[in-house]
């Protein structure tokens, strides 16, 4: 299945994350436009509130590197329960991505979860294009 490196990259990040605090480790791994792969993982801090999450790391990763369009994305929490990225995080991914973005979420052993796209995440959506119209 083609789709495994993004899966593979999700579950492979994870192992990197610092989460001293929650002790709960999420990776994340995109494709951009251009097919290029892009990883995060939640990043921590003793001061709570300036800690990242996996799906902004990997945004940024993108970002930096001239990316601009998510095209795929997965994320990886710990157990059974499919790790749904947070609010902000949802607000951030409709940054680059289009309302059918595909988003899989997986457990460490590979098995996807739930999948959702973005519009369903995120339905009725402030983006971009919003602000042409204010
Ligand atoms: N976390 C993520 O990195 N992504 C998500 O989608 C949900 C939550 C992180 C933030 C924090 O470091 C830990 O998981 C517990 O909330």
């Amino acid at each position: 299945m083609p789709d495994d490196t993004l899966i593979d990259a999700a579950i492979a990040v994870r192992i990197h994350a610092y989460a001293p605090y929650s002790h709960f480790l999420v990776g994340a791994a995109l494709h951009d436009a251009d097919g290029r792969l892009f990883v995060g993982c939640n990043t921590e801090n003793a001061a709570y509130p300036e800690g990242l999450c996996a799906e902004g790391g990997a945004i940024s990763a993108m970002v930096a590197a001239g990316g601009r369009r998510i095209v795929d994305l997965v994320i990886c929490g710990g157990g059974d329960r499919a790790c749904a990225p947070c609010g902000g995080c949802r607000q951030k991914i409709r940054e680059f991505g289009a309302p059918d973005l595909r988003i899989r979420m997986v457990n460490p052993s590979g098995t996807v979860l739930l999948v959702r796209t973005l519009a369903e995440l995120l339905p009725d959506a402030f983006g971009p294009e919003d602000l042409a119209t204010g």
